[in-house]
């Protein structure tokens, strides 16, 4: 399958990466290129040789944003009526998949939120984060009120939403919003591949169940996803990978997981 907006390739085993590619417009979001972006993501999540994803832009930018030239005409009730940006979560539902976002250069407005959308977060010292809509007249739109809040509570998000100051790399790593940085652009890549090569290796139904539950925590109350833990974690007890997995370590060998 060929695209116009991003490029596809399995680079590693077991690993799949998507790089945003529209390099004239910074990787603006616009509406193909997300419908492309779910499209790979979906045939990843389908791949029986990918088990983890590495999404990335370029080093100048992973994406300065939604596409402000197809946003400006939009009128209320076109956004309404078409759902503007709903399709962006298929990120989150459709990908079951550890998804990685290795950003440098722009991650602003819509950029910003997508990477945040991601399972792991890496960007290089210098990436540059923000949700700056409010300089546009309007406020973010993909999520990013409620998973940047999440990420760096209250005062910090309001305090950049409401002046729509960016962020260094260095800044999203202190604050939480990112798990590492690197000081180059091909570090960066070299360590989400080498992180998804990683994940890649181990027990595909156990990755699964361990993304879900994480995610669990960002919607349910404390008790509650302490609950929904221990049922996944009963339920694996199902599965052949815990038996091949233990078994293994109490032979000193090496895990042939099943994936069952
Ligand atoms: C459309 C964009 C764009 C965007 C950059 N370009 N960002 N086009 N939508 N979000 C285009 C520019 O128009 C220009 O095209 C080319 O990319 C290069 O950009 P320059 O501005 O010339 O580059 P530079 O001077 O290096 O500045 C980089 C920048 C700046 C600081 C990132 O481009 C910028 O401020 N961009 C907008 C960032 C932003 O406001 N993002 C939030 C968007 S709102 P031409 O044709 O002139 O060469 C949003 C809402 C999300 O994301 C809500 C729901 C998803």
């Amino acid at each position: 399958r060929s695209y116009e907006y991003i490029e596809v390739s399995e680079p590693r085993p077991g690993v799949g990466q998507v790089t945003l590619n529209r390099p004239k417009a910074l990787n603006a979001l616009c509406s193909p290129l997300i419908g492309e972006l779910n499209t790979a993501l979906r045939e990843f999540q389908a791949s029986p040789t990918v088990a983890a994803v590495v999404l990335t832009g370029s080093e100048r930018a992973f994406a300065a944003g939604a596409d402000i030239k197809e946003m400006a005409p939009l009128t209320f009730s076109e956004a309404y009526s078409k759902s503007f940006i709903e399709s962006w979560s298929d990120l989150t539902t459709a990908l079951k998949k550890p998804l990685i976002a290795a950003v440098s250069g722009h991650a602003l407005g819509g950029g910003c939120e997508l990477a945040l959308m991601a399972d792991i977060l890496y960007c290089t010292a210098t990436a540059n984060f923000g949700q700056p809509e409010i300089k546009l007249g309007t406020i973010p739109g993909a999520g990013g009120s409620q998973r940047l809040t999440r990420a760096v509570g209250k005062s910090k998000a309001m305090e950049l939403i409401l002046t729509g100051k960016s962020f260094t790399g260095e800044e999203a790593e202190r604050w939480g919003v990112a798990a590492r940085v690197f000081p180059t652009y091909e570090a960066l890549l070299e360590g989400a591949l080498k992180t998804a090569e990683t994940i890649a290796g181990y027990s595909k139904v156990a990755v699964q169940a361990a993304k879900e539950v994480v995610n669990k925590s960002q919607d349910l109350a404390l008790r509650d996803g302490v609950e929904y833990e221990r049922r996944v974690f009963h339920a694996l007890f199902g599965s052949q990978d815990q038996k091949i997995g233990m078994k293994a370590f109490a032979e000193k060998k090496k895990p042939e997981w099943s994936h069952q």
